[in-house]
């Protein structure tokens, strides 16, 4: 009910958001500038040093020319670049605004008020705000010295359970369940249970297809993918799903016709098809990532294996890796807290470039006193 206060129309009623909502924390991402330094080199958000293929930013710039066109809403092009590169079938495949939208369909369209979604305990952020903003309860399962524990996560499964989220390599431990393990936990999933296997950084793992061979063998998995990490396009918003067919059919009633503009479906296109940008971002990042772990364990941080494009070092406790980050600050260094992560000791560090690992781990070694 409205009444009109000084001729200004005000709520007489409380607004009441929906349950659960109220309860979201707010995402926070990596920082992208420091006070006071105009030039910082940026290791907060796992991005792509290289930037993106040049036949992207190319895509994207003839785009501009049709702005006045409203965009293709089946996203067939895309699909189709995409099956033919991943071998995969392009009926289905959803595109969506960063693979978070996708992620949020999920959620949509399997759980609600009274369900619950397992998520663990050092998963990506958002789940837990995607279960939240439907209605559910999010689940938080422990791991194993970081890595995802499948019978924690079978062990938490009841009758109320909607998905399970994860991430595989995981973000930002870093980690990975092999084919074995996974399989197991399809396995162990009773039917009504959707696992959700986000593979963010799955084409930093040579030969890994992100779970599309467990998409096809069985009817409740949903794969996600990203065009924001080896494809540099995270400032584009482009992210993809494969499921089933009938899943990927319900996930499609919920998205807008126009989530995508052109520009965006034609950069991603043509960012998919540059197979040598792909691999070679995926080489020197091999490359680079084994180089920072074994220099940080060498200075003694401690430092899991990772199978993506950053790594995280752990310290000695909290405070250490508080004033090791305040140490990189002042050389304009950013890197990641991961508090928020329940990983307070530790520090999530993008793999850059030469120079970049370079200047990360002097900072690091000059902190530590052994440089
Ligand atoms: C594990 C994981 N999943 C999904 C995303 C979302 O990526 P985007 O929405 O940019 O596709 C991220 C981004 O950092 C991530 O780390």
């Amino acid at each position: 009910m409205t009444e009109r206060i000084n001729g200004v129309f005000a709520m007489t009623e409380q607004l009441t958001p929906q349950p659960g909502i109220m309860d979201i924390a707010l995402y926070v991402s990596g920082e992208s500038a420091i006070a006071g330094r105009s030039e910082v080199l940026k290791l907060s958000s796992n991005e792509n040093h290289y930037g993106c293929s040049d036949k992207a930013r190319e895509a994207f710039q003839r785009a501009g020319r049709e702005l006045h066109r409203y965009p293709n809403t089946d996203h067939g092009a895309l699909r189709r670049a995409i099956g033919e590169i991943h071998a995969l079938d392009p009926d289905r495949i959803i595109c969506g605004v960063g693979s978070d939208e996708v992620l949020q369909f999920a959620a949509q369209a399997y759980a609600g008020p009274g369900d619950e979604v397992i998520v663990t305990e050092h998963g990506f952020s958002m789940y837990p705000i995607l279960a939240r903003a439907v209605g559910a309860t999010p689940v938080t399962v422990p791991e194993e010295e970081r890595r995802i524990d499948v019978d924690a996560i079978l062990g938490a499964v009841t009758d109320k359970t909607r998905i399970v989220f994860l991430a595989n390599p995981a973000n930002p431990t870093g980690t990975m369940l092999d084919e074995a393990e996974i399989t197991r936990l399809v396995e162990g999933l009773p039917g009504h249970v959707l696992l959700v296997h986000d593979g963010a950084y799955a084409e930093f793992v040579e030969g890994f297809d992100g779970g599309a061979g467990l998409v096809d063998a069985y009817p409740n998995v949903l794969m996600t993918r990203t065009f924001s990490k080896i494809h540099g396009l995270g400032g584009l918003r482009i992210g993809w799903g494969y499921g089933r067919r009938e899943v990927i059919d319900v996930l499609n009633r919920l998205r807008q016709p126009f989530n995508l503009s052109q520009a965006q479906m034609e950069a991603a296109e043509a960012a998919v098809r540059d197979t040598d940008f792909t691999r070679k971002c995926r080489e020197e990042n091999a490359r680079w990532r084994d180089w920072l772990r074994d220099a940080l364990v060498q200075m003694g941080v401690d430092c899991d294996r990772s199978h993506a494009n950053f790594v995280l070092a752990r310290f000695a406790d909290e405070d250490e890796a508080a004033a090791c980050d305040a140490a990189l600050r002042e050389n304009g260094i950013l890197v990641r807290r991961t508090g928020g992560y329940g990983l307070p000791h530790c520090l999530r560090i993008t793999v850059g470039d030469e120079s970049a690992c370079r200047r990360v781990i002097h900072a690091i070694g000059t902190f530590k006193g052994v440089r």
